[in-house]
């Protein structure tokens, strides 16, 4: 790593009072807000409260603002702001497309087997409901070796209405060859069109992303986690033609167009369908803000690049460590750096007692190891310090 960029990294580290006095490795968990994300907020809270808090000027301002965050997020993901729904979180943004499908009986859901449990839990209520039929696939064992996107092929039905996934992988790092699953997916020829429903939890914020040359149907993300934006604030895209095949399922006022007397006419033309109505509109102002921060380090291509040199660099240094096996047996391709303890330690007194120390990492039951997360902005002496703990164990 040059000085220079070094030294350029150093400062934007000291932006995040989250990376002060501990060595941060839980970005995939939560990001930390920079001090500009937080100033904004109060900034917006404070405008809010001066001028309104329920006005003219406000409600407008709130629009304006509303339309920007969905404008920088859709930027970020090479879409258009139509494409955009704001939304709480990955979880909601899954739920929106869960329950705004027309299910039939007998339909079938393809999951992976490295989905997250909340995501899981809704496709199971859809199954029990509507008579919907759910399997899972082995995508974990294709971590160093094997073709995910054979495997989905292999197991999709004639009824596969819907696969749900991660783009990467909250558990291993791994990074699905997405463009490829959606092709597979959209030309398989069953009985129903196989839509594709995208965990982007790991994705958003750090994988460079161009979502309509994906092909993906949704694609639902956070921006508290790899965004570092406040937490409460998510989003879900939905390609223009996907989005004609879900309707709402829990709407309100800011989904709709209302006629002269002040009914309901329609539901919005684009994704503004899927939002429901007030929310804390001064932490949209907060991710825009922290946007248009990474931005200032560098774009979406140079910020990965950045991550995947820091995780290689840790990846590394975990890998010349006789009791630390690495899932991965090449460098990763994303900031998720995920490691088993060949000592005789539980993962997770390891997690708590690194913790004392000031690192900060997370264990996972499935495969049961500890994850690392490296950001752009994680320092070298970061890890290796975090090497040098583990060294010692
Ligand atoms: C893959 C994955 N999906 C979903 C979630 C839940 O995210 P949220 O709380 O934003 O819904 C997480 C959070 O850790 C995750 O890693």
């Amino acid at each position: 790593m040059s000085s220079s960029s070094t030294s350029t990294t150093q400062r934007y580290h000291q932006q995040f009072p989250g990376l002060v006095n501990k060595a941060y490795f839980n970005f995939g968990g939560q990001g930390p807000m920079p001090k500009a994300t937080m100033e904004a907020i109060y900034r917006a809270y404070e405008y809010v409260q001066q001028q309104g808090p329920f006005s003219s000027k406000v409600n407008d301002w709130i629009q304006q603002e509303l339309a920007a965050t969905r404008g920088a997020i859709a930027t970020e993901l090479g879409a258009t702001t139509e494409t955009i729904a704001l939304t709480e979180n990955v979880t909601a943004g899954c739920n929106v497309v869960l329950w705004g499908i027309p299910w039939q009986a007998g339909d079938h859901i393809l999951l992976t087997d490295c989905e997250h449990p909340g995501v899981i839990a809704v496709v199971k209520e859809i199954a029990r409901r509507f008579g919907v039929r759910i399997s899972t696939c082995p995508i974990m064992a294709t971590l160093n070796r094997g073709n995910p996107v054979g495997v989905i092929e292999q197991y999709l039905q004639p009824t596969t209405r819907l696969v749900v996934l991660s783009h990467v992988l909250w558990n291993t790092g791994q990074v699905l060859p997405l463009g490829d699953i959606v092709q597979a997916c959209h030309s398989h020829q069953g009985q129903v069109p196989t839509q594709v429903l995208v965990d982007a939890a790991q994705s958003v914020g750090s994988l460079p992303l161009n979502l309509p040359e994906l092909g993906v149907d949704f694609y639902a993300f956070t921006g508290h986690k790899w965004f570092c934006g406040p937490a409460g604030v998510g989003g879900l895209y939905m390609s223009p033609k996907a989005l004609e095949t879900i309707q709402p399922t829990y709407g309100g006022w800011r989904g709709i167009t209302v006629d002269s007397t002040g009914l309901p006419k329609a539901w919005k033309a684009d994704s503004r369908r899927f939002e429901v109505a007030t929310s804390a509109y001064p932490l949209c102002v907060g991710l825009k803000e922290s946007i248009n921060f990474h931005h200032q380090w560098g774009d979406a291509t140079e910020r990965y690049a950045q991550i995947v040199k820091n995780s290689e660099y840790l990846w590394q240094g975990l890998s010349l460590l006789p009791k630390i096996q690495c899932l991965r047996t090449s460098a990763p391709e994303s900031g998720l750096v995920s490691f088993r303890l060949k000592a005789d330690i539980p993962h997770q007194q390891l997690v708590q007692a690194l913790e004392q120390q000031g690192f900060y990492l997370r264990t996972l039951v499935n495969p049961d190891c500890v994850r690392a997360c490296v950001h752009y902005m994680t320092l070298p002496e970061e890890m290796d310090q975090l090497i040098r703990v583990l060294a010692s164990l």
